[in-house]
């Protein structure tokens, strides 16, 4: 259906906010505003779930006629919006409201919509930006093709806490890698630009933090300095805006005890002002209402007010706008200019998406029909899974499992697995087709082999009773495969927990069975499925190998059994690191110093545990393959580096194994002297790289200023001269190459 607004025909003259890509839409968003009423502008703020269309979805929704509102203007966008049919039916209603604005529907397409990819943590430990692009390109495609014009995704929180259950939605611990990832996956997901049909907007998200909840426990507060927050929580936020990301979400914390929905300073000051962002601000749901409850707002009008006023756009399912924004602006406490400002954000991305020339152009079923079973999207999530899984240990070589064993015994709560290897979040998906971890063994395994499957437990694991069987099931196998860790519904928002070992009495299930393994003299293979770091050291100290494989996705099974069997040779590396207890939590690999390091001071006096070692289980960064990697031959360009030069270190990378295979180099930077004191290492730059047996390849970073700046004691951005110690190595724990370099003026 076409549909133009003939009166728009007031190009460019009337005075008003500037939003939208060109000139063009600007005075289109202007003329448009300038036939509004001020009721209609609010509507075009409040955002409400698509769920429940007439009846009370919570306290403040009480009485809300959803349709009418529609019809009446007072509703801009819906979430929670799955499919064809239901767009199709509520854009209906948009267009019985006088100047028919249509409607955009927003979901949270996390790791797939039809098709599922591995949880997002899982998909950022295979360092791989065109498989991670990939992912999301194709999310947003077959998401488009239901009608969606706006996912709630990328997460882009940096989390350090495990118990945090939102760990899984992320990209990890640094914020280099995690801006790398940023970028990604807007570019993924939207692809060749908003108002492409196979595009969604994107979302970067949660303004600003709320990864450093105090204590792992969701919607805590966030009490940090702001050299962590410059440094580590908003560059992917920034990467984000770099890579053209249409929205943001704010969160639910306050940030040094400022609600981040109220914050003016990062929503005005650092997002708008500094970065440039000209996007919708969309709060969390019901963030602005829950002001009141922070103690930063009266009630629920001040929060409306408090909210607009700090640069919040859109008001999700919090009622404070849809009651009171009308009353503010009338009284003055909200600006005209503020709210045309909010309202023409929201109008821009309308045009720029193409809705007001044609409201149902994502609306197409049999699009979504062929979309949805396109058979490449599903190859992709095979190919992503297995690049996602890593490999933490193989002693002995254990791994790969050879297709011939003549038994082997997968035993575990996981090994028949469905829904649990989807993860969180998944929308579209049948979870009866996905292969467990059972089918794709059997799948592999050559003619004459066999694959016994034991459950032991249930996922909880909180009784022994099958215990006796799966022991059984071990003393008569050559190999046992172990598929132990946690539910799909043990991560994502709300999932904090204060204890983030494997699940109930999963780990004295693994001890009975490894013991009974080792006196048949037979190998034990873990395969841990999680969304989070789970710390399971006295259990991983006794596995002979190891594969952390998250949430696969829809593929899982036989992404697990590609690696397994050795059909792909693993090269994840850890996004995060996975400690040896709760205890060391939040350990990262980018620490300060402290004044008494251990080893190099005393261990009484020294920085240390008197119960546990310091270092983590397993370190950020690290990963095994079946073949390895020898790094030598170490060059700098230059030893010291002046003004606006640039440095180049280059080393020759050598596949010194027998397999072809992938490694991820990573250069990490410290300044040893400083200003301010600066981690003890930093990720600087990463590349993965395949070769061939024997080959050899010389791999080089470039070095300048901008890598080497940071935010001083006065958040001032730049360098310091001196010396700088340069790091290149398999893992932040497996350094292979040191150099030193000069920063002169
Ligand atoms: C709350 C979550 O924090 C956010 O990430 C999500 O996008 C919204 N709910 C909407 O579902």
């Amino acid at each position: 259906m076409k549909r133009t607004l003939v009166s728009l025909a007031v190009l460019g003259i009337c005075a008003g906010p500037a939003h939208g890509t060109d000139a063009a839409t600007a005075a289109k968003v202007r003329a448009l505003l300038q036939q509004m009423t001020l009721e209609e502008k609010v509507g075009q703020l409040n955002q409400v779930v698509a769920s429940g269309l007439t009846g009370p979805e919570n306290a403040q929704a009480k009485n809300v006629d959803k349709r009418a509102d529609i019809k009446a203007g007072k509703i801009g966008s819906l979430l929670t919006v799955k499919s064809v049919a239901e767009t199709r039916e509520l854009q209906d209603l948009a267009m019985q409201s006088r100047l028919k604005i249509p409607l955009i529907f927003a979901l949270d397409v996390i790791h797939g919509h039809k098709n599922v990819f591995p949880v997002p943590l899982g998909e950022a430990a295979s360092w791989d930006m065109e498989a991670i692009e990939r992912s999301a390109r194709i999310a947003a495609t077959e998401a488009a093709a239901s009608g969606v014009h706006w996912t709630f995704a990328p997460m882009v929180d940096v989390a350090r806490d495990p118990r945090w259950g939102r760990v899984m939605e992320g990209a990890g611990e640094d914020a280099f890698l995690g801006s790398a990832i940023a970028k990604a996956r807007v570019k993924g997901f939207q692809g060749k630009g908003i108002g492409q049909l196979d595009s969604v907007m994107a979302t970067a998200k949660h303004f600003a933090a709320y990864g450093a909840a105090v204590a792992g426990r969701d919607y805590q507060a966030v009490d940090i300095s702001p050299q962590q927050l410059h440094e580590v929580y908003l560059p992917p936020f920034r990467a984000a805006v770099e890579a053209g990301v249409a929205t943001f979400m704010n969160s639910f914390n306050t940030l040094n005890g400022i609600p981040a929905t109220g914050s003016a300073m990062l929503q005005k000051d650092i997002l708008r002002q500094k970065w440039g962002f000209d996007g919708i601000v969309v709060s969390d749901w019901q963030s602005v209402a829950e002001m009141v409850r922070h103690g930063y707002a009266a009630d629920l009008k001040d929060a409306g007010a408090r909210a607009i006023n700090a640069g919040n756009t859109i008001d999700m399912e919090g009622y404070a706008y849809s009651n009171h924004l009308a009353e503010l602006v009338k009284e003055g406490k909200v600006g005209q200019a503020t709210l045309d400002d909010a309202v023409g954000h929201v109008l821009a991305k309308k045009f720029e998406l193409g809705l007001f020339d044609d409201p149902y152009r994502y609306s197409d079923a049999a699009r979504e029909k062929a979309v949805h079973a396109n058979p490449e999207h599903r190859a992709a999530t095979r190919d992503v899974a297995r690049k996602s899984m890593v490999l933490l240990k193989n002693e002995g070589a254990v791994l790969p499992l050879k297709k011939d064993t003549r038994r082997i015994a997968l035993i575990g709560p996981l090994a028949e697995a469905r829904r649990d290897l989807e993860g969180a979040w998944i929308v579209h998906s049948d979870p009866k087709s996905v292969p467990s971890l059972a089918d794709g063994l059997r799948k592999g395994l050559a003619a004459g082999s066999r694959l016994t499957v034991t459950a032991g437990c249930d996922i909880a694991c909180k009784d022994s009773k099958g215990f006796a069987a799966a022991v059984k099931a071990a003393r008569e196998a050559d190999v046992v495969v172990m598929a132990l860790g946690e539910s799909f519904d043990h991560t994502g928002e709300a999932r904090s927990y204060t204890s983030i070992t494997l699940l109930g009495k999963q780990d004295q299930l693994f001890h009975q069975v490894r013991a009974a393994a080792k006196a048949a003299g037979k190998p034990v293979v873990l395969v841990v499925l999680a969304g989070r770091p789970l710390a399971f050291a006295d259990v991983a100290e006794k596995a002979d190998a190891i594969l952390y494989a998250w949430l696969p996705g829809s593929e899982g099974g036989n992404a697990m059994a590609d690696v397994l069997f050795g059909d792909y040779n693993p090269s994840g590396k850890l996004p995060i690191t996975i400690p040896r207890s709760l205890g060391q939590v939040p350990i990262y690999y980018s620490y300060l110093n402290t004044g008494r390091p251990v080893p190099e001071v005393e261990a009484l006096y020294g920085s240390a545990y008197m119960d546990s070692p310091n270092t983590p289980l397993y370190a950020f960064g690290h990963g095994l393959s079946y073949t390895t990697f020898k790094y030598d031959n170490l060059r700098l360009s230059t030893s010291s580096l002046a003004g606006n030069g640039k440095l180049t270190v280059s080393f020759d990378l050598q596949n010194s194994g027998k397999r072809a295979g992938e490694e991820v180099v990573q250069l990490y930077l410290r300044d040893p002297v400083a200003s301010i004191a600066r981690p003890v290492k930093e990720l600087k730059g990463f590349r993965k790289l395949r070769l061939e047996p024997g080959q050899r390849q010389s791999v080089s970073f470039e070095i300048d200023r901008e890598l080497l700046s940071f935010h001083n004691a006065d958040l001032k951005w730049g360098a310091e001269p001196g010396r700088f110690d340069l790091m290149i190595g398999s893992a932040s724990d497996d350094i292979r190459l040191k150099g030193q370099f000069e920063l002169t003026d």
